[in-house]
């Protein structure tokens, strides 16, 4: 449904006759099948907005190419347009206007009809059941409503791609889980979905393949669990803040504890989060005793030692070094 070969984009700004170039996506390439949920995962700044503005025609690559249900981006752009839907990272709707007056004006700007843009606002109003507040001024709505009204307006025309940018960003958790019911409910009608976000369980639960974009280039593909299943062994996290004292362990402490245990020859790799040691090894059930004697033999008693199968987290560390919450 979505084929993307090196799409480019960078950005110029000027100020005071200075001018910067940010490289805000380096050439990246994906395809997404029909009727599935495909999820962009990546920090803020990662070039998730500038990909999908790209492929919903509303920013020129400076190069690559894409098609979309069909059609090429670079050659005939209205016709992406018509078969696609975009819900941006800020809502566009705000102010004294009703939900229900801009959904019939959606819709009549696809050319149809007053009566034909009525039906089709009830229709989405009462899949998306927004009846409680829809005759309500959009400024009086929550988050979730919001949003929700948002999605309802991208999908308004029947689209087979819809663009959703950080759809549930900022939302609570109700509300979240309501958004994902609405992706899914769509999903399951045949609509192609494709999302950005930079929340961990919403790649994980919610979509069926992701890409992990870092700093304007993919860093990993495929489904949640398989890139998961990437990160073979388990993953030992050792708190090095004892739970008797108030105070976090001296930086020097963390450091030398670090220094340890890198040095076993069990643990593939370590890496520091704060003064926690994130250990990744084979098996934590024989490593876990090894840790300890290693560092009381160096008179460092940790706080708690947890065992975790791989997260999309570890995912993102073991390819870019960092958290995503980083
Ligand atoms: N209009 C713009 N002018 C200059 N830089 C921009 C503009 N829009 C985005 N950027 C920069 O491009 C990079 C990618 O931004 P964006 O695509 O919005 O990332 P994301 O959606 O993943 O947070 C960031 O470094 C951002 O600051
Ligand atoms: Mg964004």
């Amino acid at each position: 449904m979505i084929e993307a070969t090196g799409l480019r984009k960078s950005y110029r700004s000027r100020h005071r006759r200075k001018v910067t170039i940010v490289e805000a996506v380096r050439g990246v390439d994906f395809s997404v099948q029909r009727g599935e949920i495909f999820g962009f995962l990546g920090p803020n700044g990662a070039g998730k907005s500038t990909t999908l503005r790209m492929l919903a025609t509303l920013l020129r690559p400076d190069s690559g190419d894409a098609t979309i249900a069909g059609a090429d981006l670079r050659l005939d752009p209205g016709q992406v347009r018509k078969r696609i839907g975009f819900v941006a990272q800020t809502s566009g709707t705000y102010g004294h206007s009703t939900g229900r007056r801009d959904l019939v004006l959606e819709a009549r700007m696809y050319g149809v009809s007053k009566s034909t843009a009525e039906t089709l606002a009830e229709g989405v109003i009462a899949a998306f059941q927004l009846q409680e507040f829809v005759d309500r001024q959009i400024q009086t709505y929550s988050g979730g409503q919001r949003r929700r009204l948002d999605v309802a307006l991208g999908v308004i025309h029947s689209p087979q791609v819809i663009f959703l940018d950080e759809p549930t960003a900022g939302l609570d958790p109700p509300s979240r889980a309501r958004m994902w019911q609405e992706v899914r409910r769509l999903r399951d009608q045949g609509m192609t979905i494709f999302l950005t976000t930079h929340y961990l369980d919403e790649a994980d639960t919610l979509c069926d393949r992701i890409s992990i974009i870092d700093a304007g280039l993919i860093v990993a593909e495929g489904t949640p669990s398989v890139l998961k299943r990437e990160i073979s062994g388990d993953v030992v996290v050792v708190d090095l803040a004892a739970p008797d004292t108030a105070g976090a362990p001296e930086p020097a402490t963390i450091l030398e504890a670090s220094k340890i245990l890198t040095e076993q020859p069990y643990v593939e790799s370590c890496e520091t989060i704060e003064h926690t040691l994130r250990l990744y090894v084979d098996s934590a059930a024989t490593a876990i005793p090894q840790v300890m004697r290693a560092l009381s033999g160096k008179g460092i008693e940790p706080g708690a030692i947890e065992i975790r199968r791989p997260s999309l987290d570890d995912v993102f560390l073991a390819k870019t070094g960092r958290t995503l919450d980083d």
